[in-house]
Formats: C-alpha cells, structure tokens, sequence
C-alpha cells in the first residue's frame, strides 16, 4: 500500500513565492506531502491570495492581535494541530518561533534561509551582507528550525557565483530560483524518510 502524505503547513508573511514552488511540487501524485493549510501572520500578504487561488486552504493569524508571543505561537499551534499537520515549512515567515513553539515540533519545522549558512544568519539584507564581504559565491539553505535562529542542522545548500555587476537585486533574482528548486527537493526527501501517521 502506498504511504499516507506527510500533511504539511506552509508559514508565510509576503510575496510566497517558495510556499506555491512547493504546492506546484506538490500536485504531483508521487509528491510525499501535501499542502494543507498556508497560515499568513501578515492580513495583507501578497502569497494569501496566491495561496487561494491555487485551491490552498488558508488561514491569517495577525500577530498585532495579540499580547504576547506566547498567545500567538498558542493559536499557530493549536491552529496547525486542529488541521492534523505533521511538518511545518517556514517559507519567507518573518516572526522568530520562541523555543516553546520548537519544542512543540521538534524535527518537524523546516525553513529556507537566504545566504550558505552559517553565514549571514538572520532576517535582513543576506544578499546585499554576501556583496560587501566579496564572496565569490552566494546561496541558499534549508535547515530545520530549533531555538537558535537559523542555526538548526542544515539540510542541503544551493549556490550561485556572484557575478562582477552584481547587485542585492540581481542576486536574490537569480537566488529566488535556486531556493524553489532546493525547498521543493527537500520537502519530498523529509517527506519521504519520516512518512506520515506521526
Ligand atoms: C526568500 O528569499 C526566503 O529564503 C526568505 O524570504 C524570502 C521569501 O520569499 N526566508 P517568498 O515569500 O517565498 O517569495
């Protein structure tokens, strides 16, 4: 019998353009997951609607509206518990998930970061952080998600050369492609070796 599909979550909070890479990867009928709910801290973000016009389920948990970190991560958690999930992927999610929620999911939140970790840890300016320095290369990771940020076990790297006119724009331009491939390919390798029914 064929295995069950690791149900999957995509954490967004703009453009999304990583979280439909992986729900197009996912249309295919040997994909090991399946995107079932996009959950967007951000009411405005752009990949929202791209989410629902993919046939995505979708859900807005706006952090302004609550107190603390505490009763947000709560709602995400029992959010992402009540769809039955089993693996989280951060897909351009601007909030740093607190150890209590990462704990929660231990092995079980993947995230794509913008630069060849350990380098350029954090949320901003990676490509504009890979120019100054002069790296002859660039790239992207995947990696799970554990209380240090970005500084859980990194999964796979892709890289780029930087080129002589480069520019932050142009990198992330040409980045942006690599990550969509790497994420998708990696979605499917954790889907494929930790199967569903956890
Ligand atoms: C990507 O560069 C991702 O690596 C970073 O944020 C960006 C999100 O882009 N974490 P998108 O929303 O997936 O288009």
């Amino acid at each position: 019998m064929p295995r069950q599909k690791i149900r999957t979550a995509v954490l967004i909070s703009g453009r999304g353009s990583n979280m439909i890479a992986l729900a197009k990867a996912a249309q295919n009928p040997d994909y090991p997951a399946d995107i079932l709910l996009v959950i967007s801290n951000r009411p405005g973000a752009p990949g929202l609607e791209k989410a629902r016009n993919s046939g995505l389920a979708t859900a807005t948990i706006d952090h302004t509206m609550f107190n603390t970190r505490c009763a947000f991560e709560e709602k995400l958690h029992l959010t992402l518990q009540g769809a039955g999930i089993e693996l989280i992927c951060c897909a351009g999610f601007m909030r740093i998930l607190s150890p209590w929620f990462v704990r929660k999911w231990p092995d079980r939140i993947l995230n794509i970061h913008p630069s060849l970790l350990p380098k350029y840890k954090g949320l901003v300016d990676t490509h504009k952080r890979a120019l100054e320095a002069g790296d002859p290369e660039h790239g992207c990771t995947v990696h799970y998600v554990t209380d240090e940020v970005d500084g859980g076990a990194i999964l796979a790297q892709s890289r780029i050369p930087v080129l002589p006119d480069d520019t932050a724009e142009s990198l992330a331009d040409r980045l942006i492609e690599k990550e969509h491939a790497l994420y998708a390919a990696v979605l499917s390798d954790i889907a494929a070796q930790t199967g569903s029914g956890i």
